[in-house]
């Protein structure tokens, strides 16, 4: 099938959905819907496909390079355990990814700390089991992270998170390097720098580099280059300043995936020679010797492994004003599983799974079953004109910011996660219960 199904995506004899040597009806009978299903091997190949093609890339100049997978997209220990297997870090955001990542067993060590507003119980964590580093956001949180070490008697490993000012990315909640917004410390004003000084000057904390994310769903080669470029001046600016060393440079995350047929996503190989012919062009200029670099690719790992399976329910034909009509193919998720189309105005698109249909295409639109209008997975799909109540659909590339950003508005009961490989499934996350939903309810009385 086309790029926007992960690997092992096919069709059966029958005209059904088969993935990781799985029929898709089985699982959703066995699982029930809405459900995610996670291509392990698709998932893990592109996770080692960022491995090797920077380590190759980079390696053309003896340069090194970690990936951190960004936990954010999606996140299980099971998850975690194939990125440790497959030799990489981790970025966690929160003490909740933290707990996982080390529930999965990777060692603390290859963890990386994020977070614009991290709690104090959350610095301590770290600085307790050890992560690797923790990369600071703000003046603030240096000040309290001193404190927070000095009191425990131990040093913290820190990067700065820079505000380089290059605006990239899909949509303007997800770009992270322009002024005007939380993220980092700005290069421009001055402020990274200052965080720099003070970090360097400290006797809690050991200054490993800097670090940037400048976005998410990003096509542009010409930006990641361009914010290197920047941090290594800044890099460069500081050593000479201090005569420190900075040997770790990151460089974040935000390769742009495919999600309808016909789109393009950021290719990790392109990515990676671009990406370091830029970087030893930099340093050949500045004169500077090399750090080791990281890059944290979150979405182009996880998300075109999974898909999303619903049961089809109401079928709907709207008159349309200017003319014509419009399929309303309504599901049993929607807006809780699915945050992204309502949040970013993001496409997707979408298929019947359980069978073939040579009926005649008709203008679609998927529709949840919250209480509101802008409750669409996909805006805009020909689907067959005979899709009916019981149908499976199944919608790709929603491995990453699915689940992890999934709710249980109206009170609905979040999907499980399931992954699929050479014929078997295994859960990685359950389905919450009505117990569940009960339990965190303080009934009167
Ligand atoms: N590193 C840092 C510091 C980040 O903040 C992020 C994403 C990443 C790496 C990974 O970015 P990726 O490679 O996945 O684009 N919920 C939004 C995306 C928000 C991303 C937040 N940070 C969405 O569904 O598009």
């Amino acid at each position: 099938m086309s790029t926007v199904w992960s690997d092992s995506v096919e069709r059966g004899p029958d005209g059904a959905l088969w993935v990781g040597g799985c029929d898709v009806r089985e699982l959703a009978g066995e699982y029930g819907t809405p459900l995610y299903i996670v291509d392990q091997k698709d998932f893990r190949r592109r996770a080692a496909a960022f491995r090797d093609h920077f380590a190759a890339a980079f390696g053309r100049f003896h340069g090194k390079v970690d990936v951190y997978y960004a936990g954010k997209a999606f996140l299980s220990s099971q998850v975690a355990r194939w990125m440790y297997d497959e030799d990489l870090c981790l970025d966690v955001a929160s003490g909740g990814e933290l707990e996982l990542a080390l529930r999965g067993g990777m060692p603390a060590k290859r963890i990386a700390m994020h977070g614009n507003n991290k709690s104090d119980q959350e610095l301590r964590r770290a600085l307790e089991v050890g992560v690797g580093r923790i990369v600071v956001d703000s003046l603030t949180e240096i000040a309290e992270l001193e404190l927070i070490a000095r009191d425990m008697g131990v040093t913290a490993p820190v990067m700065v998170r820079v505000t380089t000012g290059v605006h990239a990315g899909g949509h303007e909640y997800i770009a992270t390097s322009h002024e005007d917004q939380k993220f980092g410390l700005s290069l421009a004003t001055g402020a990274a720098l200052e965080a720099l000084r003070l970090c360097h000057a400290s006797e809690h904390l050991t200054l490993l580099g800097i670090h940037t994310h400048i976005g998410s769903q990003i096509l542009s080669l010409e930006a990641f280059e361009q914010s290197a470029e920047r941090m290594l001046g800044l890099r460069a600016d500081f050593m000479k300043e201090t005569g420190a060393e900075m040997p770790e440079v990151d460089l974040g995350g935000g390769y742009a995936i495919a999600y309808v047929n016909g789109a393009t996503s950021l290719d990790p190989r392109e990515a990676a020679h671009a990406i370091s012919d830029a970087v030893a062009k930099v340093l050949k200029k500045l004169d500077s010797p090399w750090p080791r670099f990281s890059i944290e690719p979150g979405r182009a790992i996880a998300g075109p492994a999974g898909m999303t399976v619903y049961r089809v329910g109401v079928v709907k034909h709207v008159e349309l004003e200017g003319g014509g009509q419009r399929q309303y193919v309504a599901v049993d998720g929607g807006m809780s599983d699915n945050m992204r189309t309502i949040t970013y105005g993001a496409d997707y698109t979408a298929t019947i799974a359980s069978r073939l249909s040579d009926a005649e295409p008709a203008q679609s639109r998927v529709v949840g079953k919250h209480c509101e209008s802008g409750d669409i997975v996909v805006r805009d799909v020909q689907l067959p004109h005979d899709i009916s109540r019981g149908d499976l659909l199944a919608v790709p590339a929603t491995g990453a910011y699915g689940r992890s950003m999934a709710n249980n508005y109206n009170a609905v009961l979040r999907p499980p996660v399931v992954s699929v490989c050479n014929g078997r499934s295994r859960l990685l996350m359950r389905r919450d219960t009505l117990d569940d939903l009960l339990s965190w309810d303080v009934a009167p009385g």
